[in-house]
Order: C-alpha cells, then sequence, then structure tokens
C-alpha cells in the first residue's frame, strides 16, 4: 500500500494540551506547507535571514527574518518591534493572506477568536541552532495569543511556566505543528533545544518556524 490512497484527504488534526492557555494542534499547518514554504522564500529575498545580536553581546545561533507591520530585533541597545527592517532601512515584507489566515484559524482552533496578527517573526534552525529559555514580553498587549508555527526538521520545544525557575517540559515538534499560547499561559517561558540533524523532505537539513504576535 502506498500513502497516495491518502493525498486527497485532509490532515487530521489532534489537539494536544500544554498546560491552561497552551495547545499544539498536531498537523494543523501541513495541508498549506507548500504555499507557506513558497510565501517564507519570498519574503526572505525581501528581508534575509540574520543572526542578530543580543544586548550582551551574544549572536544569535537561530537566523531571523519577519514580515508584517511591525518585525522582532535584537542589537546591543535591546530588543524591541521595528516597522523598517534596519538591514534596508525599507519597511518589512508584507504579510502573505496564507500566513495570516493559519494564525488565524490555529487561534481560534485553541479557543482565542479574533486573533489579527501584525508581526510574524520567521526563525531559520539549522543543525545545532538553539533558542534559550525566554518569555514573548515585548508586545504590548498580553491578551492576543503567540502562535507558532513549525516546519521541516523536527525539534524538541520546551515549554514551562511563567516562573524561569520550574523546570520546562520537552514536546516534539514536526513538521506542520503549529503551538499556540495566551491567556494564563501568555508569559510561559519557553525554548528550543539544540536542533538534531536530519533531512525533511522538503526543507533538507533545516526547520522553520513562522511565530505571529501582535505587536502593537
Ligand atoms: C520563538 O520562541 O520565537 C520560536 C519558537 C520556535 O522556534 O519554536
Ligand atoms: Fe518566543
Amino acid at each position: 500500500m502506498t500513502t497516495d490512497l491518502f493525498d486527497d484527504l485532509p490532515v487530521a488534526v489532534t489537539t494536544e494540551s500544554l498546560a491552561p492557555g497552551a495547545a499544539v494542534l498536531r498537523g494543523f499547518g501541513r495541508e498549506g506547507d507548500a504555499a507557506l514554504l513558497q510565501a517564507v522564500e519570498e519574503v526572505t529575498a525581501q528581508a534575509p535571514f540574520r543572526h542578530l545580536v543580543t544586548p550582551g553581546g551574544y549572536t544569535m545561533s537561530v537566523g531571523m527574518s519577519n514580515c508584517g507591520a511591525l518585525g522582532w530585533v535584537s542589537d546591543r541597545s535591546g530588543y524591541r518591534y521595528d516597522p523598517l527592517d534596519p538591514l534596508s532601512g525599507q519597511p518589512w515584507p508584507a504579510m502573505p493572506a496564507s500566513f495570516c489566515e493559519l494564525a488565524k484559524s490555529a487561534a481560534a482552533r485553541a479557543g482565542f477568536d479574533n486573533f489579527v496578527p501584525d508581526a510574524c517573526l520567521i526563525n531559520s534552525y539549522e543543525p545545532g541552532a538553539r533558542l534559550s529559555l525566554h518569555q514573548d514580553k515585548d508586545e504590548k498587549d498580553y491578551s492576543a495569543p503567540i502562535v507558532s508555527v513549525s516546519l521541516g526538521l523536527p525539534a524538541v520545544f520546551l515549554f514551562g511556566t511563567v516562573r524561569r525557575s520550574d523546570k520546562p517540559q520537552r514536546y516534539r515538534l514536526g513538521h506542520g505543528d503549529v503551538v499556540v499560547w495566551g491567556g494564563p499561559a501568555r508569559l510561559a517561558y519557553h525554548g528550543v533545544a539544540p536542533l538534531a540533524d536530519g533531512e525533511h523532505p522538503l526543507l533538507g537539513r533545516r526547520r522553520i518556524n513562522l511565530t505571529f504576535r501582535r505587536a502593537g
């Protein structure tokens, strides 16, 4: 038997709760994967991935770009949202409609209606790249959730509580998995363990993550 039999069926989505206000929607982004990756190519042709420097002077192992009205940036002076790409001095590329639709529908599926993202951080991980434990707290208003879409190589996502001292749980995020956190989990500490090497049919030795926020 081949999997061709199932090619026309919608991808089944199961929801796994991480904490009150936080869930993984398994496979939620898989159906539109080719279109999402095409849009990532278009955005990053205009606003290429770059390795930002933290205020402490450390160069991040994750390559970052943005689309939407606001983009998340870091440099020696701090973290912030900026309407302009500091590399080009131009506005960030517009958020593709397919991104916005996916983020809205994932948020709604997780119980957060009327999510309208104005920022999408695009993270590119190569083997060994990691993101240390942090809170997403540069946004103006914490009433909107965070929606995070994983594509390509699987990663181990660390998801804790609002207290940094609580040991985070580890979850495998595969291609098309979407995590939504908001409400009581909005300020939960989270991060990504060093990416294990591998080969993904669409992305090769790479993981892409789209993180949607209401920043402004
Ligand atoms: C992030 O916290 O900005 C990204 C998380 C991820 O790559 O899964
Ligand atoms: Fe984050």
